[in-house]
C-alpha cells in the first residue's frame, strides 16, 4: 500500500483516503464521492477493527462481504482497495495504542470503554500505511469525528480531515451497517432517534435554547417507543462532547441493536 501511495506523491497526485469496515451502504459511497471530488486517487480500506470492539460486542457477526464491497467501490471509482488481514495490521506481539484523552471519554467513551483506543490506533495505522492527504469521515460518528481530529492534531499527523454529512432513509433513519440486525418492529421504532433530532432543531430554529426543553424534544418520540431503551441523549459541544453545546447526540437501544445519531441543531433537519 505504501509503495502505491509513494509511486503517486511522486507522480504529484493527491490521496483522499476513506477508511470503513466495510458492509457498505449509501452513506460509505457518499464519502468516496467527496474524496472523488477533491483528489486525484482515491483509496478506500475495508477492515474490521477487532481492537475497537468490546467484549460482547458484534464483532464475530458484523456483516463481512469483500466481494460486495469491492464492486461497489469500483463502481464508485475508487482507485485502490486497502485490505489488510488481521495479522498484517496487528502482528503477533504488537501491543502499543493510541489514546486520545479528553474528548474520548464522555458519551460513546463511557458507553464503550477501550471504543476509541481502538479506533484512534487503526486510523493513526490507516494513515502511516496510506499517506493521504486528505480523510473522509461521516458527521454520523461525530464523536469519533472529533477524536480524529483531536489526534491530527495532537499528534501532527498533517492529515486534512473532512467530514461529509450523514446520509439518510426517506423516513430520517441513519445508513448504518448494523440498520440489518433489527427486525420489522424495531425498524418502524427506530424512526424515534431521527423524528427526537428533527423536533430539537425545529424548537431550536424556533428560538428555543434551554437546554432542558431542548432534551425534551430530542426524547419526545423515543418516550413514547415501548421497544426503544435510550442510553443518551445529551446536547453538547461538538469538540470535547460536554455540555453546553448545540450538538444533540443520542445512543439508543433497540434489543441487541445500539444506534446512534447526532445532528447540530444550529442546522436544519436533514441536512
Ligand atoms: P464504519 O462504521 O464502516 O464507517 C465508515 C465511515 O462511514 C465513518 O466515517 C462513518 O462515520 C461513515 N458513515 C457511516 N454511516 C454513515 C451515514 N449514514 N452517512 C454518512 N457517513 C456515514 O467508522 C468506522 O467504520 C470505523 O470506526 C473506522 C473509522 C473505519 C475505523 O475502524
Amino acid at each position: 500500500m505504501l509503495d502505491a501511495s509513494r509511486r503517486w506523491r511522486r507522480e504529484g497526485r493527491s490521496i483522499g483516503l476513506v477508511p470503513t469496515m466495510g458492509a457498505l451502504h449509501a452513506g460509505h459511497l457518499s464519502l468516496v464521492g467527496a474524496a472523488r471530488r477533491e483528489n486525484d486517487v482515491v483509496v478506500a480500506s475495508a477492515f474490521v477493527n477487532p481492537i475497537q470492539f468490546g467484549p460482547g460486542e458484534d464483532f464475530e457477526r458484523y456483516p463481512r462481504d469483500l466481494d460486495r464491497d469491492a464492486a461497489l467501490f469500483a463502481e464508485a471509482d475508487v482507485d485502490a482497495i486497502y485490505h489488510p488481514s488481521t495479522e498484517v495490521m496487528y502482528p503477533s506481539g504488537a501491543s502499543t495504542r493510541v489514546h486520545v484523552s479528553g474528548v474520548s471519554e464522555p458519551l460513546e467513551g463511557t458507553a464503550r470503554p477501550g471504543h476509541f483506543e481502538g479506533v484512534a490506533t487503526v486510523v493513526t495505522k490507516l494513515f502511516t500505511a496510506v499517506e493521504p492527504d486528505r480523510a473522509y469521515f461521516g458527521q454520523k460518528d461525530a464523536q469519533q469525528v472529533a477524536v480524529v481530529k483531536r489526534l491530527v492534531r495532537d499528534l501532527d499527523l498533517g492529515v486534512n480531515i473532512r467530514v461529509v454529512p450523514t446520509v439518510r432513509e426517506r423516513d430520517g433513519l441513519a445508513l448504518s451497517s448494523r440498520n440489518v440486525y433489527l427486525n420489522p418492529d424495531e425498524r418502524r421504532a427506530a424512526v424515534a432517534l431521527s423524528a427526537g433530532l428533527r423536533a430539537a432543531a425545529a424548537a431550536y430554529t424556533a428560538g428555543e435554547r434551554g437546554p432542558e426543553k431542548l432534551r425534551a424534544r430530542l426524547l419526545s418520540r423515543l418516550g413514547a417507543e415501548p421497544l426503544a431503551q435510550v442510553e443518551y441523549a445529551e446536547i453538547v459541544d461538538p469538540e470535547t462532547f460536554r455540555a453546553p453545546g448545540s450538538l444533540a447526540v443520542l445512543a439508543v437501544r433497540f434489543g441487541k441493536t445500539r444506534l446512534i445519531d447526532n445532528h447540530e441543531l444550529t442546522r436544519p433537519f436533514p441536512e
